[in-house]
């Protein structure tokens, strides 16, 4: 009698356990994994999946079980058998579980060490900084050694150490297909390693996503990350190369072509266009004023074009444009960009906004 009992907890457990394990496997949970530390992290995923079927398919086949066999009759208002400690099951029910936490411990461990490291030939290294509200990807070596850019460019099966920080508030680094997320905090460097293994193209990208609430602008700060083969990463390097390449020449801000170039580079890096329209540009954001009308918005603040356009920079809450809530647009520019750069930008919004608003 003890013996089919058993048997029949034992084959209810394994109805359960295949159930279970069948909601676990048919259905997608997770994004496609597209790095080698994503498949890393996703064995231990599963080590704990199939840890958590077991003990689940066990406890609920008891239950049940229990709820059927020992069912007391409507009429029976009789105490239950005192039943005191029972030594032995205890020290089972406390070893199973430490031994199960300990083996999950383990392989994460294993799996957190590796994937901190950038191995293989070349690996690449990007410092990445973000603000409110967007991200910028400076590249330490390499063919794109030198290039900025607000989207991340990477290079298949090639690793990248990304060097995580931010100018402003915590934000965090998240590509959901990478499988992991780092902090960017202020002051501090955070590195992330990724080896990506599937190539999106310049058509297709993963998306990089702020995960940590940062601000009104939290929920649109995102951009793009690509996965390019070694001979698109290349080309891809080549021309951002070739585009940044005057930068340092300090031209006079009143020459207006170098002006009007350096300033669409600040403008670039400094992420304004994930929040504004602005046509010069191609910019299309929406969180914040449309830049092609600061004309219009200069008459209505009563101000002249230029220094409301500095004014809006520097000091951002000292006149808001109706229809769009104070402080979403960061107040420390004036400490983040030089002189120079500052005037580039004011001359190119204001140059820029004159012929796109006629
Ligand atoms: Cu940055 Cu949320």
């Amino acid at each position: 009698m003890r013996r089919r009992s058993f048997v029949q907890l034992a084959l209810l457990a394994c109805v359960i356990a295949g159930a279970a394990t069948a909601v676990a496997v048919a259905i997608p949970w997770l994004p496609v994994s597209a790095a080698k530390e994503r498949d890393r992290i996703d064995v231990v995923y599963w080590l704990a999946t199939g840890i958590a079927i077991m003990i689940f398919s066990i406890v609920v086949a008891a239950i049940l079980f229990s709820v059927v066999r020992f069912r007391a009759h409507p009429d029976d208002d009789s105490d239950g058998p005192p039943i005191h400690g029972h030594t032995k099951l205890e020290i089972v029910w406390t070893a199973i579980p430490a031994g199960l936490v300990t083996a999950i411990a383990i392989v994460s461990a294993i799996v957190l060490h590796d994937n901190g490291i950038a191995s293989g030939k070349d690996p690449l290294r990007v410092a990445v900084t973000a603000e409110q509200f967007t991200w910028s990807f400076r590249y330490l070596n390499g063919e794109a050694k030198g290039v900025v850019s607000p989207d991340l460019y990477l290079q298949v099966h090639r690793p990248v150490r990304l060097e995580i920080t931010s100018k402003d508030v915590v934000h965090s680094f998240w590509v959901p297909e990478f499988g992991q997320k780092q902090d960017a905090v202020p002051g501090q460097v955070n590195p992330l390693v990724i080896t990506p293994t599937k190539v999106t193209g310049l058509g297709r990208s993963y998306p990089i996503i702020c995960t940590e609430l940062c601000g009104l602008g939290h929920a649109l700060m995102r951009r793009a990350a690509y996965v390019l083969t070694p001979a698109q990463f290349a080309s891809w390097a080549r021309t951002a190369r070739g585009q940044a390449a005057p930068a340092p020449s300090p031209a006079p801000p009143s020459s207006s072509g170098g002006a009007s170039a350096a300033g669409a580079r600040v403008f670039a890096a400094s992420g304004c266009s994930s929040c504004h329209t602005f046509t010069p540009a191609k910019a299309t954001g929406t969180v914040g004023p449309d830049l092609d009308k600061l004309p219009a918005e200069a008459r209505r603040a009563g101000q002249q074009l230029e220094p409301f356009v500095r004014e809006s920079i520097v000091n951002p809450n000292a006149y808001v444009e109706p229809g769009f809530p104070k402080g979403v647009m960061p107040a420390n520019f004036g400490t983040t960009l030089s002189k120079h750069d500052l005037d580039a930008l004011v001359q190119y919004l204001v140059q820029g906004s004159k012929r796109a608003g006629t």
